[in-house]
């Protein structure tokens, strides 16, 4: 397994792109089989998690091509409706293809999802949803069998606003006959931008963004040629580095308005922030004050994805921070890794009690899951002394090259395969 080796205490500065968005592109690419014609999605990172869903599609008989950063997708000979457990296991994301494949084909059989392992990670939302549309789900040896033949357009009300229910219905009822809303609909940016990218397709969507969409169900979907969103996870990671080992850094590319709730406690904590178009300016030089209370919530609020990153940013902060983690029961993961290297933090449930110490000392630690990983990068990029962060493949399902970004901000980052 690989593993980056950091000697650590190093200011970081200079300029970084941020890549596209792992969260917007898997759905995006999942969009694209509902029709036959050629769809071309620009700023694609090349990830473990979008690669696997190249490889699902490809074993769906999709022609898939990437060049650089763009991925070419021709459906055309789209022929089977199975994902099989395996491939499943390896991607969480294979469950918007429920919505996607059943739009196309009127049939999916779709294992259990897997992805990171930070809690049950139920798909209930999606299966009521989906019946609520007519769909009929048949549940056997760890398979779910749908059929949309008699699918009828209906109003869907989420119980919880999920992202990827949310994402699911939007994918099926884009190509149907009559209109669908769903209530109680998750807010986030990549749901703006699936329905973008659908419209531009051909369908008709609308209200993404708030907690009700519309969807009018179209007959057909056309191609097209998409530019993806810069990935604000990977903007918060980056801008928490900055603010936690010094110095100056300015991030292009990336859409500050996709993480006020971050950017708002990094100024109170005493950074200085300036943004831009698509820049934001990060300077850092003195010990960072605590953070008070904070807890994770669906879009606007602070995101879950930067839960580890901000826990890493708080170990160092001057005083207590107090996070409540809401949306995942299981992602407190990274914590007894911290602690390896010094930091003084109780686990009570869901709530993380950090008292921040004057600095981290290196050591080697494991990386349980994507964020939770970075964030133990983080960690050792501020700690005194050499850390060893292992199982590094982890992380690279969401963050493209880390190692080679923070050493181009003057970072001493070895990755060692
Ligand atoms: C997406 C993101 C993930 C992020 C999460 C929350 C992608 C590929 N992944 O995941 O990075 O952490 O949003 O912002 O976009 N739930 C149920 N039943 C369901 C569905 C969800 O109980 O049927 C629960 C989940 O277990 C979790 C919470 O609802 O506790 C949020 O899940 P959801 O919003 O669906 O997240 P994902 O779409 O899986």
């Amino acid at each position: 397994m690989s593993k980056y080796v950091i000697n650590g205490g190093k200011k970081l500065n200079g300029d970084i792109t941020i890549h596209g968005a792992k969260n917007s592109v898997l759905p995006l690419l999942a969009a694209s089989i509902l029709t036959d014609e050629t769809i071309r999605i620009g700023n694609c990172p090349n990830l473990a998690d979008v690669e696997n869903m190249i490889r699902i599609l490809s074993a769906l008989g999709v022609q898939v091509e990437r060049e650089g950063n763009y991925i070419e997708i021709k459906s055309g000979g789209l022929f089977a409706y199975e994902i099989p457990k395996r491939q499943a296991k390896e991607l969480r994301s294979s469950v918007f293809l429920m919505g996607s494949i059943l739009g196309r084909m009127k049939k999916a059989k779709v294992a259990y999802p897997g992805g990171c392992d930070i809690g049950l990670r139920p798909i209930d939302i999606h299966l009521k949803a989906l019946s609520e549309l007519n769909v009929k789900i048949v549940e056997k040896y760890g398979y779910i069998n749908c059929d949309a033949t008699r699918m009828r357009a209906a109003n869907v009300f989420l119980d919880y606003p999920s992202v990827g229910a949310t994402e699911n219905i939007m994918l099926l009822a884009a190509i149907s006959d009559g209109t669908t809303t769903v209530s109680n609909a998750a807010r986030e940016p990549e749901i703006i931008e699936l329905q973008k990218f659908l419209n531009t397709m051909g369908a008709k969507i609308d209200g993404a963004g708030t907690s009700c969409i519309k969807i009018e169900g179209v007959q057909k979907l056309h191609g097209t040629d998409y530019y993806a969103m810069p990935d604000r996870i990977v903007t918060g990671t980056i801008l928490m580095a900055v603010a936690m080992c010094g110095g100056n850094v300015l991030l292009n590319g990336t859409n500050y308005t996709h993480i006020d709730s971050l950017i708002s406690k990094l100024v109170k904590s005493g950074c200085n922030i300036a943004v831009k178009s698509d820049k934001i300016c990060i300077q850092s030089s003195d010990r960072l004050a605590s953070m008070g209370y904070i807890e994770t919530g669906p879009y606007p609020g602070y995101p879950t994805d930067l839960q580890a990153p901000l826990v890493a940013l708080a170990s160092t902060a001057d005083g207590t921070t107090i996070l409540v983690e809401n949306i995942f029961e299981n992602r407190f993961k990274h914590i007894p890794e911290l602690c390896k290297m010094g930091a003084n933090i109780k686990v009570k449930d869901r709530i993380a009690f950090i008292t921040g110490v004057k600095q981290l000392t290196g050591a080697e630690v494991v990386a349980m899951d994507l964020r939770g990983g970075a964030a133990l990068v983080l960690a050792g990029l501020s700690a005194a002394q050499l850390t060893v962060v292992h199982d590094i493949q982890h992380i690279e399902r969401g963050y493209e090259e880390m190692d080679k970004c923070f050493v181009a901000l003057g970072a001493d980052v070895i990755k060692i395969n």
